[in-house]
């Protein structure tokens, strides 16, 4: 056993609680400093928004790319947050009158999740101010909300643990060694993983805790419902690559024929998928905690769910 074992599971929400308070931040004073996008900077990096993906376009167009890609990024963060936040303050219920730091980590967990949601509507803002009219991102948080959490509670932390660790693996492995990328975006997605640290630790004490009041045919059902909700999140991913390639086309400044059209909506799903399924389900984090809850045959259905989406 390691270190890390050795730690216990009120330990672990101690330390959350504690960098939680360390490394709290604000909107304004913090992250946005008085400062605007910069539209001839790229927003996402190239191995995120899949820059290669894209090879009809010139320099500039995939910077256009990278800037309507990092929008809705942004976007998915605020619509995730939703639901996460709902089921934090659903499994807090479980600690009423328990551990008071475990209660104190959800509670802080939930509050930042709040103001992620807030700092992600006022930067889908200041993007439309710099890019061109017409952009959509159309889907409704508090419906995804009320679909996801129609799923168990094993399900729902299943894919919020994913959607955590990806966050943190996006951040530092490419949003912050990229040189090229706009200052500000890359502030909010630093800012964000100083939290989301924490929020990854919990959803796995939170996960563990869960799994182990389930029965074994609780837990097959819900391994089904977790594949159920990675299919929902491909249909968002299907339906927003279709809205942004739309959105590039029209307003890109030259003709855009069928063929190509058709090739950069590809691209386009292309990158969402790498970014909302695969790097997350990649995660070696995730694949450690996944494979000690479930056995070979449950690993293989969702394997076999994630081959089909690509
Ligand atoms: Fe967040
Ligand atoms: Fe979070």
């Amino acid at each position: 056993m390691n270190a890390i074992g050795k730690i216990s599971a009120s330990d672990r929400y101690e330390r959350c609680v504690q960098t939680s308070k360390r490394v709290r931040w604000d909107i304004e004073k913090d992250v946005i400093r008085g400062r605007r996008f910069d539209a001839s900077t790229k927003f996402l990096p190239d191995g995120l928004y899949l820059a290669d993906a894209f090879a009809s376009l010139s320099h500039d167009e995939k910077r256009f790319v990278s800037q309507i890609q990092g929008r809705t990024y942004a976007n998915v963060f605020g619509l995730v947050e939703r639901f996460i936040n709902a089921k934090v303050l659903e499994l807090s219920h479980d600690h009423w009158f328990g551990d008071q730091v475990a209660l104190e980590a959800l509670v802080r967990f939930s509050d930042e999740e709040l103001k992620h949601q807030a700092l992600f509507r006022r930067i889908d803002a200041m993007i439309g101010d710099v890019l061109p009219e017409g952009y959509r991102f159309d889907v409704d948080p508090n419906g995804v909300a009320h679909a996801v959490l129609g799923k168990s509670t094993w399900a729902v932390l299943a894919l919020t643990l994913d959607i955590e660790l990806f966050t943190q693996l996006h951040y530092r492995q490419s949003i912050d060694p990229d040189t090229e990328l706009s200052e500000l975006f890359k502030d909010v997605f630093l800012y964000h993983w100083r939290e989301e640290s924490q929020h990854a630790i919990i959803d796995e004490l939170e996960w563990v805790r869960h799994d182990a009041g389930l029965t074994t045919e609780e837990r097959d059902r819900a391994v089904d419902e977790f594949i159920e909700l990675v299919a929902a999140v491909d249909g968002i991913l299907q339906s927003q690559a279709k809205a942004d390639a739309g959105y590039f086309a029209a307003t890109c400044g030259r003709a855009v024929e069928k063929a190509e059209a058709r090739a950069i909506e590809a691209a386009f799903l292309k990158a969402y998928r790498w970014q909302y399924i695969h790097s997350g389900a990649q995660h070696p984090q995730f694949g450690k905690v996944l494979s000690s809850l479930i056995t070979q045959r449950q690993g293989q259905r969702i394997q076999a769910a994630l081959a089909t989406l690509h």
